[in-house]
Parts: structure tokens; C-alpha cells; sequence
């Protein structure tokens, strides 16, 4: 069983108002999956928490680093992963993704490229954009599995 809950994202400051209750939740050997298209606010909500965490300001979008490494106020390191350039999983292995599953706060975009390769414990935070213009809206499902089942709740 995995619990899901729902949120609309009417703006940016509904997305950073996320980004802050997950930053506040977050500790060593989280994983976070943040998925949806190009543009769903992936990064906005990874910026976030980095910005919460890290007190950095504005982190670049890992998308041609792949990963980018940053330290929280407890010291403890929190990745930023952009899987979207990645085609072959065989690539993925050399990133060291499972040693920061392990110890790290991980944030994850396009972490379909992982397939059968993602923890069994994970927070997913998937993003739809629908309409278009001013009709934009952005709908957040949050989604624990494994030890998250019960954490989604604290959202
Ligand atoms: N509610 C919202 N949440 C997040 N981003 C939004 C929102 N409304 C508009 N935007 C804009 O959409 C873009 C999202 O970009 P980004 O976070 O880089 O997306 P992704 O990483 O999913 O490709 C930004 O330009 C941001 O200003
Ligand atoms: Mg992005």
C-alpha cells in the first residue's frame, strides 16, 4: 500500500511553500523523486530546499553537470541529480547513486531513468502541468513508498 496526497501548485510561491515543508522534513538517506515534464518546477522545488538547507541561493540546474553536490547547516551532503541527459542506465551506475541513497539527502529529477533501480524507500513528487497561458495549473502528487508511506502524512 502506498499513501498519495494531492496539492495544486496555483504559483511559484506555492511551489517554494512546498519546497519548505519538505526541506523541513528531509535527513540523511532521503530520496526524493521529483518527476513530471520539462518545466513542471522541478528544480524550483529543489532550489528550495537547497536554498533552506544549504543557504545557497539560486543553485543551477544540474542538467549538464548531472550531479551537483552541496553540504547542509548539519553537515550532512545533499545531492541534486538530473537524470535527463542520461540514455543508458549502464551510466547511471558510475554517478555513485547508491552510496548517496545511503548517507546523503538525495533529490532526483527525471528519475524514470532509474527504472527498477530506485530505492524501495522514496518520496515521489510527481508535477502535471495542465492548460495553457494564464490557465496553467500545476498539480503535485506526493506519493511515499516504503518507510515514506507514513511520513507523507506529515505534509
Ligand atoms: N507554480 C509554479 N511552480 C514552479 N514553477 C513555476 C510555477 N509557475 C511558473 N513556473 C515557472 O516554470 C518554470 C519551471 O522551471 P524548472 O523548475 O526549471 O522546471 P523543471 O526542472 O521541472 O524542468 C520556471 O521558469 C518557473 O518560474
Ligand atoms: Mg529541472
Amino acid at each position: 500500500m502506498t499513501h498519495s496526497r494531492h496539492l495544486t501548485l496555483t504559483d511559484l510561491a506555492a511551489t517554494s511553500a512546498l519546497g519548505h515543508r519538505l526541506a523541513a522534513l528531509l535527513d540523511a538517506g532521503d530520496v526524493v523523486c521529483l518527476a513530471g515534464d520539462l518545466g513542471a518546477g522541478k528544480t524550483t522545488l529543489a532550489r528550495q530546499v537547497i536554498a533552506d538547507l544549504c543557504g545557497i541561493d539560486d543553485a543551477p540546474s544540474p542538467t549538464y553537470t548531472i550531479v551537483q553536490v552541496y553540504e547542509t547547516a548539519a553537515a550532512i551532503p545533499l545531492w541534486h541529480v538530473d537524470l535527463y541527459r542520461i540514455e543508458d542506465p549502464a551510466d547511471v551506475e558510475q554517478l555513485g547513486l547508491d552510496d548517496a541513497f545511503d548517507d546523503a539527502i538525495t533529490l532526483i529529477e527525471w528519475p524514470e531513468r532509474l527504472a527498477n533501480n530506485l530505492p524501495a524507500d522514496r518520496l515521489e513528487i510527481s508535477i502535471a502541468i495542465t492548460g495553457a497561458g494564464v490557465d496553467t495549473v500545476r498539480e503535485a502528487r506526493i506519493t511515499g513508498f516504503g518507510s515514506w508511506e507514513s511520513r507523507v502524512d506529515e505534509f
